[in-house]
């Protein structure tokens, strides 16, 4: 019986310049670019195995068989491989996290990432790192940002083959720390796909896509230049301007908690007085600070003592995906 496998792990990333609102919902293609740093210490561990001996896809995430959305997901994705592989045979998929869902960090950028390496390589597809991106990115959009190494950013491209993410610059060539405020684990009412969908209804949202590309060139530069108070300002911005858009789509969408807001202020206060650090809130009421390393743990005592903040997570910015021999 013929059986072909593979492992791969991959990182979470954070997004500074966000990635809201989709032209192509199937191929989830952006309506403006972004970039993110991929978090170390947090990780997806995916082993696939195309068996002839399957009748359908299976599925396996932290140990309990997935949902039925969870699986019709991975086997639409699946078919992209087959497809791309001419691989007839249905797989079996074991995904691991060492990291709670549901925690704040988007646990869907890793799984499609890790996933797309591992079956790549199983049906034995020789993949570019773009064409890896690609892959990720029909998984999940922002799963291609965590295929590439470091600072990364995805360009919006104008079709399939050309929107994809690239390394800026590798991890080490900036000490950052991505401290997130974990303030509540629920589920999100809303998810980001349907998000997507609705972002063209806010009639803030044309205003913020034009104004993408110079945000992105800010963003880009103040990476390249470790110039932390250019980054700071330009990420914070970026991710009112994308909750802005949030709040006034049909219907409005709010992410955020009391909680949420509360932290915000708090890291807007702790910079005024010095200490290097900004907040980026996701599709979630979460708040991710980011701020140099050397500022990391001082980062987490006084969020600890802001009432709400139930526990942190903390990581640098680290590798891409890759194979798991
Ligand atoms: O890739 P998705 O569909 O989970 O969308 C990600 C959306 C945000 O996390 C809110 C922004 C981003 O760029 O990561």
């Amino acid at each position: 019986m013929p059986t072909y496998s593979a492992t791969a792990i991959a990182h979470p990333n954070i997004a500074l310049i966000k990635y809201w609102g989709d032209r192509d919902p199937r191929l989830h293609l952006p309506v403006s670019g972004s970039i993110s740093f991929n978090l170390d210490k947090l990780t997806t561990h995916t082993q696939v195995i195309f068996n002839s001996e399957l009748h359908a896809d299976a599925l396996s995430i932290n140990g309990t068989p997935a949902d039925e959305k969870s699986l019709r997901r991975l086997s639409n994705f699946l078919d992209i491989v087959r497809q791309w592989s001419a691989t007839p045979l249905f797989a079996s998929v074991v995904s691991e996290n060492n990291f709670p869902l549901g925690s704040g960090v988007a646990s869907s950028a890793s799984a499609f990432a890790a996933l797309a390496v591992a079956a790549a390589h199983a049906v034995n597809l020789s993949l570019t790192e773009q064409e890896l991106s690609r892959l990720a990115r029909h998984g999940s959009g922002s799963a291609c940002r965590s295929i590439p190494s470091g600072f990364v950013e995805w360009q919006c491209g104008e079709s399939d083959e050309d929107s994809y993410a690239q390394t800026i610059v590798p991890p080490e060539h900036w000490q950052l720390a991505d401290v997130t405020a974990i303030v509540s684990s629920e589920q999100k009412a809303t998810s980001s796909a349907e998000g997507h969908q609705i972002a063209a209804t806010s009639p803030l949202q044309a205003a913020r896509v034009a104004d993408a590309t110079q945000r992105l060139d800010v963003c880009r530069s103040a990476i390249l230049e470790r110039d932390f108070d250019k980054l700071a300002s330009i990420t914070e911005l970026d991710s009112n301007l994308m909750h802005a858009v949030m709040m006034t789509s049909t219907p409005a969408l709010f992410y955020w908690h009391p909680e949420t807001l509360a932290v915000m202020k708090a890291v807007a206060a702790w910079r005024q007085s010095g200490l290097p650090v900004c907040y980026t809130v996701d599709a979630g009421p979460n708040v991710h600070i980011i701020c140099l390393a050397e500022a990391a743990s001082e980062v987490a005592t006084r969020l600890s003592s802001i009432p709400g903040v139930a526990k942190t997570l903390c990581a640098r910015p680290g590798p891409g995906a890759s194979l798991v021999e």
